[in-house]
Parts: C-alpha cells; structure tokens; sequence
C-alpha cells in the first residue's frame, strides 16, 4: 500500500496509469476523514471487491466545519487507520495537508440551490458547501470509475451524487447500507467522543427513530430520553433525524419499510 502526502506525486503516478498494463483495471475510490470503524471498512471492502485498484483518502476537511470545536475536537488516528486500510486490501492512500487540497485557500467552492438547503444543509450552514467542493476536488484528482458513499450520510451521498451527474463527472456514485452496532447505533467516528454513559443513550436514537409512528413522536421520545433533538424529517422514502447528547450531535436515518 503506497501513502501519498503530496498530492503532486499522486498526480503523476495517476497520470501514468493511464499507460499500457493498466486498461483493464478499474479505479474505486472511497474518501473519509478518517477515524476508520467499521463502516468504513464495509466501504473499502466493497470497493476492493469492485475495483482493480482500491484508492482511498484520508483528510479532515476543514471548510465543512460549522463549528471550530468539532473540527479541533474531531479524532484523528492516521497510524491505525493505515494499519487498518493495509489489511482491507487498499492500494492507495492520499492523505494531503490542507495547504496541497486548498492552495488559494477556499477561494472557489462549489453552491447548490435552496432546495438542498435542508436538514444539514440548513443546521449546518457551509456544510454542503465544503463536503461538494472536497468532493470534487478529490474526484478531480483520483479520476476513479466509481466512489463509493455510506447510506448513514444520506442527505451527502444524495448531493454528492446529484452534482456528480449534473457536472458530468465520468465517476459512478456508489451507495452502501449503514453499518450498525448491535446496539442499532450506527458506526461513527464521532461515537468515540461520547461518554461511556451516553454511548449506552446513544442506541435510542435508532430505536425511537425506528419505532416512533410520526417524526414527532420521534422527537418527544428521543427528548423524553435526554437528546437535544435538532430535527426528525422525513424525505425521499426515508425518516432522518439529528440529535446531540451533551456537545456530540449524531445524526441517523432509516427507510420507511425499515428494512435497513
Ligand atoms: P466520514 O464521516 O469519514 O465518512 C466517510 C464515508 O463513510 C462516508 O461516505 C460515510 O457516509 C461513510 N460512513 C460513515 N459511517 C458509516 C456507517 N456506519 N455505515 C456506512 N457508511 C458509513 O463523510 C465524510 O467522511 C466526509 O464528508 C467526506 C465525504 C469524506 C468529505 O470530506
């Protein structure tokens, strides 16, 4: 497994795949921020399934923070997570600085219109924003046949794969299903932030999201249980909902059959 910290290099060595030898292989590209359970693995693992050549990136993305103490207080554990990428069987891992992602800082982004604008979109203003525009970035620079996005972020692999489309990104986007504890609370990388109490809590917001008969029932429960309940909206076959527990706000969401 190659690690790549200078995009400059990746880009050369990406260049040259395009040589003779390498026409048969496809690229899949799975990009995360890190902080690796296991729903990312199921990315990878799929990925690697897939794909000829199995790229994946790691990179804290700043400009869709909303709230600086999120972003400084987001885990990061770059030498695990490439222990990890290693056994699953990855080939690339691109993991820029900043400063090579972003070279004239956040002078151009990429902007939706209003009707995405809800949810996180609407919670979480310039989120949208940054997650498109590292988007495109990163699928500009891997140049894969298919990238592969987590149903638990649903609302992202929505836009990602709608602005895919409407710019004529050559790039499939791929979904995969939300990978769960037994609890039912779905794997990320912020659980790690919760106290070993709230851990526990956290379990109720797939259960009452799963059980409750209307969003607002779903939000008296999950309040009647301790969270400060952002929002629980349903959209597009599905009932999505964001919750903190003290400062670590979760987010989760579940088809309507309940199949998931
Ligand atoms: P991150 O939160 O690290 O997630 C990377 C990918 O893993 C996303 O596609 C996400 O939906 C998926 N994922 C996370 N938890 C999952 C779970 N429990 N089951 C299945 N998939 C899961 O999402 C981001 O990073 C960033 O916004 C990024 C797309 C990398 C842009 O910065």
């Amino acid at each position: 497994m190659q690690v790549w910290n200078a995009l400059s290099g990746w880009m050369d060595y990406r260049r040259a795949l395009q040589g003779p030898g390498f026409e048969q292989k496809t690229i899949g590209f799975v990009p995360t921020m890190g902080a690796l359970h296991r729903g990312h693995a199921a990315l990878v693992e799929r990925c690697r399934r897939e794909n000829g050549i199995v790229v994946a990136s790691i990179f804290v993305n700043p400009t869709q923070f909303n709230d600086p103490s999120d972003l400084a207080r987001y885990p990061r554990t770059l030498d695990r997570d490439l222990l990890l990428l290693e056994k699953l069987g990855a080939d690339h891992v691109l993991a820029p600085s900043a400063r090579d992602l972003y070279p004239r800082g956040y002078a151009f982004r990429m902007e939706c219109d209003d009707s995405y604008k809800i949810m996180e979109g609407a919670s979480r203003p310039g989120f949208l924003q940054g997650v498109m525009t590292v988007v495109l970035k990163l699928l500009n620079i891997v140049r894969p046949h298919r990238a592969y996005f987590g149903e638990k972020d649903f609302q992202q692999l929505k836009v990602v794969r709608e602005m895919a489309q409407d710019l004529f990104l050559p790039t499939e986007i791929l979904a995969c299903p939300t990978v769960r504890e037994e609890s039912g609370l779905a794997e990320s990388s912020r659980n790690a932030l919760l106290s070993a109490g709230d851990r526990k809590k956290a379990a109720s917001l797939f259960r009452l999201l799963s059980a409750a008969a209307t969003p607002s029932e779903a939000r008296a429960a999950l309040e009647a249980e301790g969270f400060a309940v952002d929002y629980v909206e349903e959209h597009w076959g599905r009932r999505f909902a964001a919750a903190s527990l003290g400062r670590i706000r979760l987010i989760d969401n579940i088809p309507f059959a309940g199949q998931d």
